[in-house]
Formats: C-alpha cells, structure tokens, sequence
C-alpha cells in the first residue's frame, strides 16, 4: 500500500470510528430516565387533589417504563399479577413472585399499591368450582348437595382471601375485593357467574368479611365493576350495595372503572355515578380509567395515523374529566389509569386488534395533547 493509501484508509477508519460513537451517543437510552425529563409530573402536579395511579405488568418496573411510571405515578396496580388465576392457581398453591416485584417496585419509589382483585369470574382457576368429586359445581341438580358445594365454594373463598389479604395487609391499603358482579343483561341484574349460581351473594358477603377479619379496619374493600355511570346498572349496584351495608358487609367504597372513550359517556354522567355512592357514606376511587380514540362498537382502525382532531378531542375531553375530578375530590380519593403509555394497553386488542391510544403518553412515551389538559384541565384546547 502507498503513504498516501495508508492515509486515506486511516482518515476512513477514523471517520467511521466516529461515526460509530455519535450513533451510541445520539441512540442512548438511560434505563431509569424517563422520556421528557422536562415535563411537569402528574403525581406532583395533583399532590393537592388525590394520587395518580397506573396498571403495571412486572416487567415494567425496569427500563423506560419504570422511568416513566417513577416521574408521574404515586399508586400503582397489578395489571394481572394479582387476578385469582395467577396467584392462586390450584387450591394448594399461592405464586408470589410476580405480585411480590410489584409490591417491592413501588415500596422502593415511595409508591402506594391497590390490590386487584380477590374476587372475579374471569381469570379465575377452574378449580374453584368443582366438587370434592371433580365435577363442576354449577351441574348439580341435587339441593343437599348444592348446599354442600356452596359450603365448600365459601370455605375455600375464605382460604383464598384471608391467605393474600395476610401476606400483603401492612403493604397495601386499597382492595378491590370483588370485580363486576353486576350485570343488568343477568336475570336478575346480579351477574350469572359460577360464583353467583353457586353460592347466590353469599360469595359477596363471604369475601367483604374475611378481607376485613384478615386486614383489620385500617384496609379499605371496595367493590369494583365498569359502565357505573349507565343509570340502570349503576342502580343495580346501589341496590346491591345498600343491602350489603344493611346487612353489616363491610363495603367501604366503590371502585368505578371508567374505560370510556372520546365519545361518552358524559362526564356528568360519571360525576352522578359518585354522588349516588357518597351519600351512602362510601368512598370513591377511578380504577381504570383510559379513553379509547374509537366508539363504543365501533371496530374501524386509524392505522399508525391517528387523526390530529380526534387526540385534540381526547384532550378536551380528558382536561373536562379531571376538572370534574378536581371539583369532586371530597367524594373521589384516587384516580388509576389502566396502563401509562398507549404502547401497552388492552385496547390495541380488543375489541379487534387495532391501533388504540386512549393513555396520556404515545408508544414513544412522550406527552399527547391530552397530558398537558390534565396537568392543566384550565387551559381550553378548542
Ligand atoms: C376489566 C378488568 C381489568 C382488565 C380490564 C381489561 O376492566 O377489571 O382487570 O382485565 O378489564 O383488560
């Protein structure tokens, strides 16, 4: 090679050396940064109001998520980590693991946790009911032995709730003990679960009692469901929930999910929802809130292009809701949203697979429209 070959191969070698370092440079990730370190936080900002919470899945305490979530949640909730099947899958064993990272993750960053949810009649192992035969409880015709299956349903919901309601009491205040048992489709407005055809609102009662004996009075139960805002299933649910408190169930408060969407329902609608409950001296929480960019029914897909209208729309709507919240925050304690970032959401699979985006960040974790109105729900988009 010539002098003046080995020159221009060094010069080259040494462009692409630097080339190589400006792309690791410009391409690095801190793991524990969040995406807009410039931002205001969401838990800061409604330090006066009532903590911001979010759904996590255990692999999101590393990484950008863990960043994310630390900048602007104070409560968190187990996506599925804490659904019957996964913690209790067979009657003799409880898995830990995964409920136990996301216990340690938030008592690590100063978090609070919500407990979702003992009861369900999803996600929930089969062998809850089948009797001490095999069979599936809800077959049996025989009255003396549908007796003794619902005998032996309640006893092993009271293992079920008093074994995690102990293990997780000092660390976690707020519980949802059942989830959706109102169904006003149902004969009679109460779901058509095994858990109701077997044991009828004896499973209601049964689960309220022992999360109370186990967690003592200093946990908060709360009975969960979705569409509370819909005057006839929240009506059901009120019905339902005064009899309880009649009885002495200890219901502290009712867990309103919120998956509602750019279309409705009307932010008055859900206000009432939680007025109705307070004036029975309970307390309210937003358990899952997020705001699909579609209609209820609806099943079209914007693609990887969504309309600049429609998230201008999702943030006028999102900024009306949490003025309505700020407004309300004598009867309302917490707002949870189902998920951080419209990356991961359950809504980009149902009801079909599709683009969603129904959080207050995009797939890249950066700050929609609809942040900034719920940071400051004052300042109006349109
Ligand atoms: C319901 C449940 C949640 C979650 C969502 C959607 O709202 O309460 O646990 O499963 O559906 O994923």
């Amino acid at each position: 090679m010539s002098r003046l070959a080995k020159i221009v191969s060094g010069i080259m070698a040494g462009a692409v050396l630097i080339l190589i370092v400006a792309i690791l440079i410009v391409n690095r990730s801190d793991p524990n940064e969040p995406a807009q370190s410039d931002i205001p936080s969401l838990a800061v900002e409604y330090a006066d109001f009532f903590p911001i919470g979010a759904a996590i899945e255990p692999s999101q305490t590393n990484g950008l998520k863990a960043g994310l979530l630390k900048k602007h949640v104070n409560w968190l909730v187990a996506e599925n980590v804490m659904k019957p099947d996964s913690i209790h899958p067979a009657e003799e064993t409880f898995n830990w693991s995964n409920a136990d990272k996301i216990v340690a993750f938030a008592k690590e960053n100063g978090m609070e946790i919500r407990y979702h949810t003992l009861v369900w009649h999803s996600q929930v192992g089969a062998w809850f009911f089948k009797d001490s035969e095999g069979k599936p409880m809800v077959d049996e015709t025989d009255p003396v032995r549908q007796k003794a299956n619902k005998k032996l349903l309640l006893e092993r919901l009271d293992t079920h709730v008093r074994t995690i309601v102990d293990r997780y009491k000092n660390d976690i205040k707020s519980w949802d003990v059942v989830n959706e048992v109102i169904e006003p489709a149902d004969p009679d407005g109460m779901r058509a679960s095994e858990w109701y055809k077997i044991a009828g609102i004896d499973y209601i009662a049964t689960a309220f009692q022992a999360a109370r004996e186990a967690g003592g009075p200093d946990i908060k139960l709360y009975i969960n469901d979705y569409g509370t805002d819909d005057p006839r299933k929240r009506d059901l649910l009120y019905d339902l929930v005064k009899k309880l408190l009649d009885q002495g169930v200890p219901i502290d408060g009712v867990g309103h999910q919120t998956h509602i969407d750019v279309y409705g329902p009307t932010v008055e609608s859900i206000i009432e929802s939680m007025r109705k409950f307070a004036e029975l001296g309970l307390d309210n929480i937003v358990t899952e809130l997020d705001m699909s960019i579609y209609s209820w029914n609806d099943r079209s897909d914007y693609g990887t292009v969504i309309p600049e209208e429609i998230l201008a729309q999702q943030a006028k709507r999102y900024g009306e809701l949490f003025q309505a919240f700020r407004d309300h925050r004598e009867i309302l304690s917490g707002v949870v949203f189902w998920g951080i970032a419209d990356d991961h959401t359950w809504l980009n699979g149902f009801p079909v697979k599709r683009t969603n985006a129904p959080l207050l960040f995009d797939k890249q974790y950066q700050a929609k429209p609809a942040f900034w109105s719920v940071v400051d729900p004052s300042v109006k988009t349109d």
